[in-house]
């Protein structure tokens, strides 16, 4: 055992290396800014565009680079960058592919801190946001500046299933790159990179792996899945640029939570399922919005794209107009097991209400008037949530 002569030098280099190939259930966890070079020909050898570029903590470790190649697998992909959150793995696809002049086009329904972003980007730097109406593919119109669509499938709060295969047809045949928000689908409810009969591919997908790939609702991180390398070596370079990176620690955790996604995004489809039924024969309600619901706007696009009946937990209803916002919040506010919160994916029910009024720019005429309620449901027992609803529903009499 190697002693060094002052104390504070045997406080830094320990006598003993932890072992580098133990087997355990979970992988190891690597936490690193510095990263060890063995040699200066181990760091003049290097390059960036080396699967496993070891050379900085930003760049990754073994524990970022196994949950990526963990969720490129997921999403049917080849290659994963991981991002703090979601949001920030929507903003590394539109700061990668967009360019001053060029237009952007995204669903009536696309998630609002999004389209938020990309107005920003409208404003300081010339990108035309187009929007177009997701379950009408004739409504996306590209012209020659048309760089990127955005799909999200199903799209947010209102969750029509977009018309997948058109879109990504007419993208492809004028030349402007597809992302797919797959934050939904989570890679189990159907392949964004082998769809339909046709085999039909998008581009990129951006997950939210602080939904159902965290699962805990206490983990944010972001992830960006391709097939093409030249693709993914852009967004690599700007995921560089930008300084992205993820914790070691959290993303330990989501590695944890993947083995059982698959169980806990079909046990909460399940008991969506189960208050789907209940919640159609409300009197108080107008709509039930749920792709797998026929009265849903989309419902054909999502049984032709999820062929095995898969879909997330997340179902919303419309009131009918004279439930007023009074109302509505008396009834949010008087649930029980349904908190009051944003996100999905997690242990507990979420409940969430919405104007949709101001959130949408194209006329609606498969939506209902009146205040939209999302919830998301989480892994408590159905029929506690349907109590606990019934209740809230009771106190509005
Ligand atoms: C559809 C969708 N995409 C992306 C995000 C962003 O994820 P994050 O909260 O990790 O930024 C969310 C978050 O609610 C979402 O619902």
């Amino acid at each position: 055992m190697t002693t060094h002569k002052n104390r504070q030098t045997d406080l830094i280099h320990a006598p003993r290396q932890a072992p580098q190939y133990i087997e355990t259930v979970q992988p190891p966890l690597f936490r690193a800014s510095t990263i060890i070079f063995q040699s200066t020909a181990h760091l003049f050898d290097r390059h960036w565009t080396d699967a496993y570029d070891y050379s900085y903590g930003t760049h990754g470790t073994p524990t970022t680079f196994t949950l990526a190649d963990n969720i490129a697998q997921i999403e049917g992909g080849s290659y994963c960058l991981l991002a703090p959150s979601g949001l920030s793995a929507i903003n590394l696809v539109n700061s990668t592919v967009l360019n001053t002049g060029d237009e952007v086009w995204v669903a009536d329904n696309i998630y609002g801190p999004n389209l938020e972003h990309l107005n920003n980007l409208q404003d300081r730097y010339g990108i035309t946001v187009r929007v177009y109406n997701p379950i009408d593919a004739d409504s996306f119109q590209p012209t020659e500046k048309s760089k990127l669509i955005w799909l999200e499938a199903a799209g947010s709060v209102t969750l029509e299933f977009p018309d997948l295969k058109n879109l990504v047809k007419k993208a492809k045949l004028a030349n402007v790159s597809t992302a797919l928000d797959n934050t939904w689908g989570a890679g189990l409810a159907f392949n964004a990179f082998d769809f339909s009969d046709e085999h039909l591919s998008v581009d990129i997908t951006i997950h939210a792996l602080t939904k159902y790939p965290s699962g805990g609702g206490d983990i944010l991180m972001g992830s960006v899945v391709t097939r093409d390398q030249a693709l993914h070596h852009k967004l690599f370079r700007m995921h560089a640029i930008q300084g992205i990176s993820v914790s070691g620690d959290d993303t330990a955790q989501i590695q944890r939570s993947l083995a059982h996604m698959s169980l806990r995004y079909e046990q909460q489809a399940q008991s969506t399922n189960t208050l789907i039924d209940w919640l159609k024969q409300q009197p108080q309600f107008s709509q039930v919005l749920h792709p797998s619901n026929p009265d849903s706007a989309g419902h054909f696009f999502w049984k032709e794209i999820c062929s095995t009946g898969k879909s997330a937990g997340l179902v919303s209803v419309i009131f009918k107009p004279e439930y007023d916002l009074t109302a509505v919040r008396k009834f949010c506010d008087n649930l029980n097991l349904f908190k009051l919160g944003f996100s999905w994916g997690g242990p507990i029910s979420l409940v969430m209400l919405y104007d949709l009024k101001p959130m949408r720019s194209l006329e609606n005429t498969h939506l209902q008037q009146g205040l939209l309620v999302r919830f998301c449901i989480g892994l408590e027992h159905p029929k506690d949530l349907i109590q606990d609803i019934q209740n809230a529903l009771k106190q509005l009499e």
